[in-house]
C-alpha cells in the first residue's frame, strides 16, 4: 500500500518523465525548433556540494543547449527526418541520411543522454527500491558489488563517454558508450547513467574522475531508476 507521500512522489515522477519525453518527440513537422531543451527538474545548486551550481549551469544551458540546437539544424535541413522521434533515429541510425548521420548520432545522442541524466539525479539519493534492489543483487551479487563494478567501468572508460546500467536481452548489464553514443543503438534500455565527460566535473574536480563518480553516487535519483526498471521493455 502506497503512503500518500509515495503516491505523490510517483505522480511527480510520471509528470516529470512525460515533460522530458515531450522534449524527445518532435512537435508538428518542420516547426522552427523540433526539439527543445527541457528545464532542469531542480535548481542548479540543488546537488551541491556533490555537483556544483556553476557546472550544472554550463552543462545544462551550454552543452546540452548546443546539442539541441545542432540537432534541430540537422533535422530541419532533412525533410525525411521531420516528425521522427529521437529514439527511433538513434535506434536505427542506419536509416538516417548519411549527410546528417554523424550530427544526429553526436548531438541527438547528446540530447537524449542529457535529458535522461538530469532526471537520474536528485538532491537526496535514497536507496534502490525492493524489486530493483533484488534484481541488482541477483545480477551482481550485492548492491556494493554493483556499485564497485559500475564505478570501475566509469573509471576505465577512456576519453569521453557514459557508463550505464541497462536492461539488455532480458538482464541487467553495465555498459560503456563512447562520446554521445546511446544504449539505444545497442538495443539496450538505459536505467541509470553517469556522464564522465570532463565537462561534467572539471570545474570542481579537475582531472579527478574518481572523486566525481564517488560524489555522484550521493545524488542518484533511485526512485526514478526504479520507475524505469518497473516499466522496462520486456
Ligand atoms: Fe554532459
Amino acid at each position: 500500500m502506497l503512503t500518500r507521500r509515495e503516491a505523490l512522489r510517483q505522480t511527480a515522477l510520471v509528470v516529470l518523465g512525460a515533460a522530458a519525453a515531450r522534449g524527445l518527440a518532435q512537435d508538428t513537422p518542420a516547426t522552427a525548433e523540433p526539439f527543445t531543451l527541457p528545464p532542469l527538474p531542480y535548481a542548479t545548486d540543488a546537488l551541491e556540494p556533490h555537483i556544483d551550481a556553476r557546472t550544472m549551469e554550463i552543462h545544462h544551458a551550454r552543452h546540452h543547449g548546443a546539442y539541441v540546437a545542432n540537432l534541430n539544424k540537422a533535422v530541419l535541413a532533412t525533410p525525411s527526418l521531420h516528425g521522427r522521434s529521437l529514439e527511433d533515429m538513434l535506434r536505427r541510425l542506419d536509416t538516417v541520411p548519411e549527410s546528417v548521420r554523424t550530427t544526429v548520432r553526436n548531438h541527438g545522442g547528446g540530447h537524449y543522454n542529457h535529458t535522461l541524466f538530469w532526471q537520474m539525479l536528485a538532491p537526496r539519493a535514497g536507496v534502490p527500491r525492493s524489486e530493483l534492489a533484488q534484481a541488482l543483487e541477483r545480477a551482481f551479487g550485492t548492491l556494493d558489488a554493483f556499485r564497485e563494478q559500475f564505478t570501475a567501468a566509469a573509471l576505465r572508460l577512456f576519453g569521453s563517454g557514459w557508463t550505464w546500467l541497462v536492461w539488455q536481452e532480458g538482464r541487467l548489464r553495465i555498459l560503456n558508450t563512447a562520446n554521445q553514443d546511446t544504449p539505444l543503438a545497442e538495443n539496450a534500455y538505459p536505467l541509470l547513467g553517469v556522464d564522465v565527460w570532463e565537462h561534467a566535473y572539471y570545474l570542481k574536480y579537475q582531472n579527478r574522475r574518481a572523486d566525481y563518480v564517488a560524489a555522484w553516487w550521493n545524488v542518484v535519483h533511485w526512485d526514478f531508476v526504479a520507475e524505469r526498471f518497473a516499466h522496462r521493455p520486456v
